[in-house]
């Protein structure tokens, strides 16, 4: 895997990944759904969507949501499944899921997702414990993914499913490079106009560089022992969502 080392250097300065990528969300949670939605050209809420419907939990079924941060991952599985489906979303960044509180009560869904504190790479649940585990642009913030992955195997019921949505490379190499002109320089300067948060929008295609291509990743899933897994690019592989099953 490759290294940016400008950004390693920033993890160190204030006791590595998790707490530099904890503190970021933390300072732009109040924007976050909004630039979400601008940087994606509202395709963002069509990519949880999907997400969830690879999912597939059935009623009655509950689900985690890693990463959860406003709790949309988690939202969307929920309105495609039946009434008694429910969702347990963690995340290590209390504002966002102070954000994510707000608006399940908004929209009367308090009591069938659950927003915690906690970490995807030492989940606080028991083994074979969940139906199915998902992440939406989270996987790529985590300091060892394999590890992270292992981790959702471990929760997993046998049969049950992991899906991960995340920014990727699109294979193409014409549109490869108008999505990174966009992805390196727009993206961040709407982040620093309209968001006002120069920083945490600059880290955004850092975070890129140095993410596996899909094939990688899926390479990474298996090794940590998911089966069947299987990639499926989206908008010209602006993003990629994985799926994996763990062996019954
Ligand atoms: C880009 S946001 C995605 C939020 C949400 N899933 C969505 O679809 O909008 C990434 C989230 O991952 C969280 N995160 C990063 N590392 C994490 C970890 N190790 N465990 C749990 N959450 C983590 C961050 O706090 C942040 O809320």
């Amino acid at each position: 895997m490759k290294t940016n080392f400008a950004l390693e250097e920033k993890f160190q300065k204030v006791g590595g990944k998790r707490h530099y990528v904890q503190h970021l969300f933390g300072r732009i949670a109040g924007v976050y759904d909004l630039m979400n939605k601008l940087m994606s050209l509202g395709l963002d809420g069509l990519w949880r969507k999907r997400a969830a419907r690879y999912l597939a939990l059935a009623t009655g079924e509950t689900g985690l949501d890693l990463g959860a941060g406003t709790g949309d991952l988690a939202i969307a599985v929920i309105k495609g499944a039946g009434p008694d489906t429910r969702m347990i979303g963690m995340d290590i960044t209390p504002e966002m899921l102070a954000e994510g509180r707000r608006k399940l009560v908004r929209m009367g869904l308090q009591d069938r997702v659950d927003l915690r504190v906690g970490d995807a790479e030492h989940i606080d649940l028991p083994d074979n414990s969940v139906d199915g585990c998902c992440s939406a642009f989270t996987v790529r913030n985590l300091t060892n993914i394999g590890q992270g992955f292992r981790e959702m195997l471990r929760v997993v019921r046998p049969g049950g499913r992991v899906v991960c949505l995340e920014i990727s490379h699109p294979p193409g190499k014409i549109f490869g490079s108008l999505f990174y002109l966009y992805f390196y320089k727009l993206a961040p300067l709407f982040g620093t106009i309209i968001g006002k948060a120069f920083e945490e929008y600059n880290y955004l295609p850092n975070s890129l560089t140095t993410f596996p291509k899909a094939p990688a990743l899926k390479e990474i899933m298996e090794e940590a022992g998911w089966s069947d897994v299987r990639y499926y690019y989206q908008n010209g592989g602006i993003v990629a969502i994985h799926v994996g099953t763990k062996k019954a």
